[in-house]
C-alpha cells in the first residue's frame, strides 16, 4: 500500500468541485465561470493552510481538462529554490510542447507558494503570463495575497478562501470515520476542532492520529496532539536494522506527514533510540544520523535525506 493510500487527507481529497466543504461563494463563483471556460480569467486563490486551495485547483484542473487533465496540467511550487528561472524554463517547456488539442481550451499552471516569491520574481512572473495567456491559465496559490505584486493580482480573478466552520468539519470528520468504520465522539471531535481551528488537513490527520489509539474520544484526542511518539521512532529503527527498508521508510513518512512530527525531531529520537536500544553498530548509525541531521539543516530535500539515512541503516544492520 501507498503512502497516499494510508493517509486520509489524500483518501478523501474531494475529486469534484461539488465535493467541496464549505467555501460556498467560491465553489459558486468557480462553478459559474466554468459555464464560459474559454474566458475564464487567471485565477489566485489566497488564504491559510488546510482549507482547498490545493483541492479546488486539482479539481478545476480536472472539470475543465477532462480525462488526460494531468498531461495539461503543469504544478510548481515557486519557492523552489531554483527560483523563477526554474519558473520560467518548466512553464516555457510545458507552454510549448505538443500542439494544442481541439478538445481542451487552454493548459493549466498550478504555481503554489507564489507569495513566497520575491518582488523581482513576481515582476518576471507577469511577463511569463502574459506571454503564455494565448494558450495557459494560471492559477496562482498565497497564504499570504498582501505579498502578491498589484500588477498581478490586478490580472487575476482573486479568491479569498476561508477557515472551514465548525459544523463543516465536524460533519465532515464523521463521514470520514463512518466509512473508516471508526468510533468518535463528539466531545473528541470538539476536541479536534479546538486543537485546529478551522484548518481541515490538520483535522483529518488529528483524526486518523487519534482513531489509531482505538477510538476518537476526547483523551484520546489530546494524547495524539501532543503526543512525540517515541515508540514509534524506534518501531522505524528496528524495521531499519531488520532490512525491512520500505516498511521503515513508510513509517517514518507516515510519522512525519500524519503526525506532523518534524523531520529534525525524528533525528533526534532516532539517535536517543539507537543508544537505548544498544544497537551493534552504534557507533557506525551515530555518525551516519550527524552526517544526515547536517544534509538536512543544509537544505537538503528531508524525505529524500531520510530515507538514504533508514537505507544506511538497514545495510549497517546486515
Ligand atoms: N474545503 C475542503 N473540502 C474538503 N477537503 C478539504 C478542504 N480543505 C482541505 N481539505 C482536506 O485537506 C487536505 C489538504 O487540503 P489542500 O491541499 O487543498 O489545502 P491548501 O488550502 O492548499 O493548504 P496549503 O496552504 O497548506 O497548501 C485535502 O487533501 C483534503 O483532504
Ligand atoms: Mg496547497
Amino acid at each position: 500500500m501507498s503512502i497516499s493510500n494510508t493517509m486520509w487527507v489524500e483518501k478523501y481529497r474531494p475529486q469534484k468541485i461539488s465535493d467541496i466543504v464549505n467555501q460556498k461563494e467560491i465553489v459558486g463563483s468557480i462553478t459559474a465561470l466554468l459555464k464560459n471556460v474559454s474566458e475564464m480569467p487567471h485565477l489566485l486563490f489566497s488564504g491559510s493552510a488546510g482549507i482547498g486551495k490545493t483541492t479546488l485547483a486539482l479539481c478545476l484542473s480536472r472539470e475543465i481538462l477532462g480525462e488526460r487533465w494531468r498531461e495539461y496540467t503543469l504544478e510548481l511550487n515557486a519557492s523552489d529554490e531554483r527560483g523563477i528561472n526554474m519558473v520560467r524554463e518548466r512553464v516555457k517547456k510545458f507552454s510549448r510542447f505538443a500542439g494544442l488539442d481541439t478538445e481542451i481550451p487552454f493548459k493549466i499552471i498550478i504555481l503554489d507558494e507564489a507569495d513566497e516569491m520575491t518582488g523581482d520574481a513576481q515582476t518576471a512572473l507577469r511577463r511569463i503570463i502574459e506571454d503564455t495567456s494565448k494558450f495557459c491559465r494560471f492559477i496562482l496559490i498565497a497564504n499570504n495575497i498582501s505579498k502578491i505584486i498589484e500588477p498581478i493580482q490586478s490580472r487575476c480573478a482573486v479568491f479569498k478562501f476561508t477557515r472551514i466552520e465548525e459544523n463543516d468539519v465536524v460533519t465532515h470528520l464523521k463521514e470520514i470515520a463512518k466509512k473508516e468504520k471508526v468510533k468518535v465522539d463528539e466531545d473528541g471531535l470538539k476536541m479536534i476542532y479546538d486543537y485546529t481551528e478551522g484548518d481541515l488537513r490538520h483535522a483529518i490527520n488529528l483524526l486518523q492520529a487519534s482513531s489509531s489509539l482505538g477510538a476518537v474520544t476526547e483523551e484520546n484526542v489530546k494524547a495524539s496532539a501532543g503526543l512525540t511518539r517515541t515508540s514509534d521512532v524506534d518501531a522505524v529503527l528496528k524495521l531499519a536494522v531488520a532490512g525491512k527498508i520500505l516498511e521503515a521508510r513508510n513509517k517514518m513518512i507516515e510519522l512525519i506527514k500524519v503526525y506532523g512530527m518534524s523531520e529534525s525531531d525524528f533525528l533526534k529520537y532516532l539517535n536517543e533510540a539507537v543508544y537505548r536500544t544498544k544497537q551493534p553498530n552504534l557507533a557506525e548509525i551515530s555518525q551516519a544520523i550527524a552526517e544526515y541531521d547536517y544534509r538536512i539543516l543544509s537544505g537538503a530535500n528531508p524525505e529524500i535525506q531520510l530515507s538514504a539515512l533508514l537505507a544506511q541503516i538497514s545495510n549497517l544492520g546486515k
